[in-house]
């Protein structure tokens, strides 16, 4: 009932501040020091077999199918196991020529969306061994897949998932740690990446007191018609996630893209009234996603950037700043995705609407 929410006016509220501890639950018992690698306790997948994954397919969809499309750069950069990503409702429709070496991978919170439910059962039927990411214990997804691992993230009743997402991301890295340490990851390697989880809960607490800043850009461009969402590499993903978020409770349109491929189309929507959301944190791609933001600046576009605090390059470029903690690359979609959560949330309580149960959604869509 709506005690649970306890102290927050809303349940995707309580489950955006949850984050530091769903993180924890996703790790508890899963990180190894002695061999610097992950385990889980229900992957079902044999040393022989584990070698000989040669493919991931991951299928899912909405929100599950970002985690998943950043889980791609995940396992093919610290794993170096090539990975393809399908939205369910395609993948079950077709015939890809897959090897049966390639393991399939399902991610869903849910455990019971119609169109990732039949790609699971279209795979085992192909002899592909399955695997699901799930929150749902005992779901027909986690029943059904050869093996799997659980987030742990507690009941998520808001419509627009966000802890799930957090900790299907998490649990796709510490599958790549577990992944490239049979592999070619270096111990060294691989204490570091379990020296950096082991700080998440407490760098996601910090994320958290952005929220004040998204509160004044959410006043700010609550009004808009049309934003754009733009990120690249790893945060790609999460530039989809955060346009996803802003349409989905606030029904203000919105598109995430590559932050480079946008001159090839979006920015013909760039004007004073289109604000665009840039990802850029430090890391390889800055100086690139930057020259990006100039190019947004140049037409006229307003720029939030969510950004390292103090990073005063970006400061000087952009109209609004929302700062985030630094973080190593492959966490930065974690730390990114917070603050377009908080920020769709704003945004959709400043427009009227009903946050948790936005029109024509449901939690769980059970029907193809
Ligand atoms: C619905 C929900 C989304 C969710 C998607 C996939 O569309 O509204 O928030 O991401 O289903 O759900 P799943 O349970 O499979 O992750």
């Amino acid at each position: 009932g709506d005690a649970d929410r306890g102290e927050y006016p809303h349940y995707m509220l309580k489950e955006i501040y949850e984050q530091p501890e769903t993180l924890a639950n996703a790790m508890r018992g899963r990180l190894e020091a002695d061999n610097a690698t992950a385990h889980f306790g229900g992957l079902n997948l044999s040393a022989q077999q584990l070698r000989q994954v040669d493919r991931v397919i991951m299928t899912a969809c909405g929100t599950s199918y970002h985690a998943a499309m950043v889980g791609e750069y995940l396992l093919e950069e610290l794993a170096r196991v090539p990975v393809e990503v399908e939205y369910a409702s395609e993948f079950r429709y077709r015939n890809p020529p897959l090897d049966r070496s390639s393991v399939v991978l399902a991610l869903t919170q849910s455990g019971e969306t119609a169109d990732t439910l039949a790609a699971l059962r279209e795979s085992k039927r192909m002899g592909h061994t399955t695997l699901a990411i799930c929150n749902a214990v005992g779901s027909s997804i986690a029943r059904e897949a050869d093996g799997g691992v659980y987030l742990h993230a507690g009941p998520e009743i808001g419509v627009a998932s966000t802890k799930a997402f957090t900790s299907q991301v998490c649990v796709l890295t510490m599958l790549a740690l577990y992944l490239g340490r049979t592999r070619h990851l270096s111990s060294t390697q691989g204490q570091r990446i379990i020296d950096d989880l082991h700080a998440l809960p407490e760098t996601v607490r910090k994320t958290l007191a952005c929220h004040d800043h998204v509160k004044r850009v959410a006043e700010k461009y609550a009004h808009a018609k049309n934003v754009l969402y733009l990120g690249r590499q790893y945060l790609y993903p999460v530039a989809l996630e955060g346009a996803l978020k802003l349409k989905e409770i606030s029904y203000i349109h919105a598109e995430g893209y590559p932050a480079a491929e946008m001159k090839h189309g979006p920015i013909a929507l760039v004007d004073e009234s289109t604000p665009s959301v840039f990802l850029v944190p430090r890391g390889n791609v800055f100086d690139k996603v930057m020259s990006n933001m100039q190019e947004i600046k140049a037409r006229g576009g307003p720029v939030i950037a969510v950004a390292g605090a103090g990073d005063r390059e970006v400061a000087a470029l952009a109209d609004d700043v929302i700062p985030i903690p630094d973080v190593p690359e492959y966490l930065q979609p974690i730390v990114t995705a917070i603050p377009l959560q908080l920020l769709a949330y704003e945004i959709a309580l400043l427009c009227g609407c009903d946050v948790d149960k936005p029109r024509n959604l449901a939690k769980s869509v059970t029907v193809e």
